[in-house]
């Protein structure tokens, strides 16, 4: 087999068999295919698609491109939760040490920053000492002692995603249906949880910017989920605006503290909460979904899972002073105002704009390889919906570069103000499983 014609034949619009897919993966994975070929032909997947039975065939040849991790050493029912990607998404922070106070345990890879989204690891890492690198055992222990663990893409586990993932990057070849499946199941299979619970973004802000096109990636997803054996189910969730106030890195920590202790912003509250209900009733906690989500209410108000998140930073090095004290977080030297330019009602704020316009203010990486400010990034101080007045402030870029011109205008350009109130779009717009 040669690269050359293989790029070639998806770019006719043809169909792969599994020997070429794991031709494609192998050889990528081990350095015999270069980046130029591969990127070359993550662009022709990108154009002519893929089949169902691609997807799932090459979503199995990149679980066998590495190791998969045996957690049967964790008592219980193991239950992952990944997103597609947002802007503001946070929710990994909230719902594992969550889900972790009931008892499910909480066994989780998390990725970072890819294309305007961000990241969990790159998020956590705004902790002061956090470490991302567990090996197998320790990830094992942690989740035994604490009920929970954030690890990672480390070791050998999909290594063909990992490397796929950083190239996608940096190609434009991030929004393509089959190359999100396949990077998200490989990884959740890998990775030996028994359920998942997928949060598949939908909106201007996400992958997916269509209903349509979010409801067949759910399905592709939760249908190589039962083909594996695992019960999986997905949420399609609003991303047509960020999630929360806070987009970045530091600051996004801060605001999923504020939600872990009682308060915060509402969609945040909603998407967690049922994502934890989801979650706590295949992990055997509850027996049915109300009933879950109307305990998980009670805890999250309490405050109690704050407590769990407390002890998860500090067993995996975080200094836990910071997640008492948020504000020491890191700050960046420069705040800019956007302010409003007429008078009316936040009619939409395009999240994928702001995603980008924090990533030029340093929350974010331009190519492979760049290093994050954990300080830099947006407060949205108005959200769709709300009324605002000329001259107003709507939001505020933090960072460290000394001009935000760039991200300043897209910013700027990411508001859309009307004289009537829109209508406002459910958090939650679909359950698939
Ligand atoms: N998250 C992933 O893990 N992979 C993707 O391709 C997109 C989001």
């Amino acid at each position: 087999m040669r690269m050359v014609d293989l790029i070639h034949k998806k770019r006719q619009g043809h169909s792969f068999t599994t020997d070429e897919l794991r031709y494609i993966i192998q050889g990528y994975t081990c350095g015999d295919i270069p980046d130029y070929q591969m990127a070359a032909w993550l662009m022709a997947v990108y154009f002519q698609g893929m089949t169902d039975e691609e997807i799932a065939d090459l979503t199995t040849v990149m679980v066998e491109s590495g190791d998969t991790i045996d957690l049967s050493g964790i008592r219980g029912i193991k239950v992952d939760k990944h997103s597609t990607g947002g802007v503001g998404d946070k929710i990994s922070l909230i719902v594992a040490p969550l889900v972790a106070t009931v008892g499910v345990p909480v066994a989780k890879m998390s990725g970072r920053g890819l294309g305007h989204t961000g990241g969990t690891i790159d998020k956590l890492e705004a902790i002061e000492g956090f470490q991302a690198e567990l090996s197998n055992e320790q990830f094992i222990e942690h989740v035994n002692t604490y009920k929970m663990a954030i690890a990672g893409q480390t070791g050998n586990l999909a290594p063909a995603d990992k490397k796929l993932y950083a190239l996608r990057d940096v190609t434009a070849t991030v929004d393509s249906m089959p190359l999100i499946a396949s990077s998200i199941m490989s990884k959740k299979i890998a990775s030996g949880a028994d359920c998942i619970v997928l949060d598949v973004k939908m909106g201007a802000g996400a992958f997916m910017k269509s209903l349509a096109d979010a409801r067949r990636l759910a399905n592709t997803m939760v249908k190589i989920g039962q083909r594996l054996n695992r019960k999986t189910i997905a949420i399609i969730s609003d991303m047509n605006q960020p999630l929360g106030c806070e987009v970045g890195n530091a600051n996004e920590v801060k605001e999923a503290i504020e939600v872990l202790r009682g308060n915060g912003p509402e969609d945040l509250q909603v998407i967690s909460l049922t994502i934890a209900a989801h979650m706590t009733v295949l992990g055997g906690i509850y027996k049915t979904f109300a009933d879950a989500l109307h305990n998980l209410t009670t805890i999250l108000q309490s405050g109690s899972a704050f407590h769990t998140f407390r002890q998860f930073i500090q067993a995996q090095g975080g200094n836990p002073d910071l997640a008492d004290n948020p504000e020491r977080l890191p700050q960046a030297a420069n705040h800019i105002d956007i302010t409003a330019w007429k008078t009316g009602y936040i009619q939409q704020i395009d999240a994928e704009a702001v995603g980008t316009a924090a990533m030029m203010a340093g929350a974010g990486r331009q190519k492979k390889g760049d290093a994050i400010d954990p300080a830099a990034g947006i407060t949205l101080l108005k959200k769709s919906g709300d009324p605002v007045a000329k001259g107003e402030r709507m939001a505020v870029i933090h960072t460290n570069k000394k001009t935000a011109e760039e991200a300043l205008q897209r910013l700027q350009d990411a508001y859309v103000i009307t004289e009537q109130p829109p209508q406002i779009q459910p958090y939650i717009h679909e359950i698939v499983c």
